[in-house]
């Protein structure tokens, strides 16, 4: 049996507070010479929004990491899968991450992302689950913060690799 899904945010939900973060972001960087670095996979949909939404253009670059160990997720150890394709060398950056949880993946980008001495480097989450955190990030541009922490699929979270096309964000009621 499949487990139960539960709508937690609606599209309306979704889409304005990606809206607002666009608004914020094209505001903070009026000249348009920023790098969004998209963490794949999960953050796809949502980085496809807010670059539609930004009044600024833009240069995107993706991505891809894992975490490896005895507990995956909280083993802390992050390896890069697919690097980015781009010197950021001397520019701004915004990493675009669909969740937050422990901070661990991001704490390893960001150290990896900083030694490529970026002119600034900032962090955008569609999710922040600030409950679990286990060490402490600064979230420059937060969607939504999550008070309870749900499993959640859609927008290109998954469960399992199922899931991710879904337009709303769902928590899984086991
Ligand atoms: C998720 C999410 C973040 C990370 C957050 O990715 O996209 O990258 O976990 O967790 P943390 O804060 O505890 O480090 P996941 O490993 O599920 O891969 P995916 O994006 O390919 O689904």
């Amino acid at each position: 049996m499949g487990k139960k899904l539960k709508v937690l945010y609606n599209k309306k939900t979704i889409l304005k507070r990606v809206k607002d973060l666009a608004q914020q972001i094209s505001k903070d960087y009026p000249s348009g010479e920023l790098i969004l670095v998209g963490v794949l996979k999960g953050g796809f949909i949502f980085l496809a929004d807010l670059v539609r939404a930004l009044i600024i253009p833009v240069h995107i670059d993706f991505v891809r990491l894992a975490s490896y160990g005895a507990s995956t997720h909280s083993s802390g150890k992050v390896k890069i899968l697919k690097d980015l394709e781009t010197s950021i060398t001397g520019k701004d950056v915004i990493i675009v991450e669909d969740i937050i949880d422990t901070g661990l993946t991001l704490e390893f980008l960001k150290q990896e992302l900083f030694k490529r001495r970026p002119r600034s480097l900032k962090i955008c989450a569609l999710l922040d689950k600030k409950s679990r955190r286990k060490v402490e990030i600064k979230v420059d541009y937060v969607g939504i913060t999550m008070e309870k922490n749900y499993f959640v699929v859609g927008y290109g979270l998954d469960f399992s690799e199922q899931y991710r096309h879904l337009p709303e964000i769902f928590f899984l009621d086991p």
